[in-house]
């Protein structure tokens, strides 16, 4: 219960998020977490509701303490944003010239390179392996005297393919000094993998040409707080700092904070988002879908029905689905293939059964 200007306001803590939004679409379009963000981070948020009038609490600086303490590097490592796609974008204008590139995969997420593309950069794109994973050596390849930027997303979105972890950190190594290898990382939780074996953010800590972002959107379920936070030496953070367009809230800053320390609701999501994520798998197995080896927060799969299509049908049957890019790609080379975003079992259900009629109807 908090107390605001007389008026008294009561919350209900629970772990669903709440029926908020307008429209009444099961939105399985944005890998949103449909398992809801820690009750203690909401009881923490009413709590501290009346310091709204602050400019500054010390709440980001303690998150920026608790972070560096997470990831064990000083907290000059560390750069909180409102949520990760500011890093994306602060990153792509620092390094923006119209000579230069940046080198990534077809089919990868688009946030810095449509905003390296807009400052009149240059995009170099390397196909992708036959799993629809990495292909380091065509990476490599695509690498020239004026590339900038390596950017990986890991896992890939929307492929949700996992990297191999030994030939991701060979192919970091084998990058020029002078090039930034930035490592997208706003799924790496969900994976059925050893997240330590996994994470980049300990060579983030030793070079100085490599950084690894992470965001409170996916795993934690705090979207809509805008939480995000890079992990890179003070070289690469001076360097993009300047595009800094001001730290997450105070409220945000402590969303985050209490979802860290609540390891709990964090086992609690990951294990759901892994359940529902094998649960669906042997669905599109048995109903002979094919799909990319899923690891993050969405499936990549291919139905034969072009995805546009697919998506206008799932939407007026009630169901937010989202499409291929068309970044870096052949054109119509994934246009039978469509990205869902992981629900809960009776949002994944309803999606499961509308597409089995949408399949038959062909
Ligand atoms: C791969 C990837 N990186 C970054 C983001 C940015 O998310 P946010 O700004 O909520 O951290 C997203 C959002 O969907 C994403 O899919």
């Amino acid at each position: 219960m908090s107390v605001l200007g007389g008026i008294a306001l009561s919350f209900s803590l629970s772990a669903e998020p709440a029926p908020t939004l307008k429209d009444s679409l099961i939105r399985l379009s944005s890998n949103e977490n449909a398992f809801g963000y820690s009750p203690k981070a909401q009881a923490a948020i009413v709590e501290a509701l009346d310091g709204g009038s602050y400019y500054n609490r010390n709440d980001v600086a303690d998150l920026v303490e608790l972070l560096a303490e997470k990831e064990g590097v000083p907290s000059d490592h560390i750069l909180t944003t409102a949520g990760s796609g500011p890093l994306l974008m602060m990153t792509a204008i620092a390094y923006a010239d119209p000579e230069k590139n940046v080198v990534t995969t077809e089919m990868g997420y688009t946030q810095l390179i449509r905003k390296y593309d807009e400052m009149g950069g240059q995009i170099k794109y390397a196909s992708l392996s036959e799993d629809m994973g990495y292909d380091f050596e065509a990476m490599s390849d695509a690498i020239d005297e004026n590339t900038v930027i390596v950017y990986i997303c890991n896992p890939n979105n929307p492929t949700g393919v996992l990297a191999d972890p030994i030939e991701l950190k060979k192919f970091i190594l084998s990058v020029p000094k002078d090039i930034l290898v930035f490592v997208d990382e706003a799924y790496l939780e969900l994976t059925d993998k050893n997240f330590g074996m996994l994470t980049i953010a300990p060579m983030a800590k030793s070079l100085d040409n490599v950084i690894v972002t992470r965001t409170f959107s996916k795993a934690y379920g705090l979207a809509g707080f805008r939480v995000g936070y890079a992990v890179a030496s003070p070289k690469i953070i001076d360097t993009i700092k300047p595009y800094y367009m001001g730290p997450p809230s105070f409220i945000a800053a402590i969303a985050a904070q209490e979802a860290v320390k609540d390891m709990d609701h964090m086992i609690y999501n990951v294990e759901a988002y892994q359940k529902t994520r094998a649960y669906v798998c042997d669905k599109f197995d048995a109903m002979g879908i094919t799909y990319a080896k899923p690891q993050g927060a969405f499936i990549y799969f291919k139905t034969g029905i072009d995805q546009q299509e697919l998506r206008d049908s799932m939407k007026e049957k009630g169901i937010l689905i989202s499409g291929s890019r068309e970044s870096g790609v052949i054109p119509g080379k994934y246009q039978a293939w469509a990205r869902v975003s992981i629900g809960t079992q009776t949002q994944m259900d309803l999606f499961l059964d509308t597409l089995s009629q949408l399949m038959v109807k062909g």
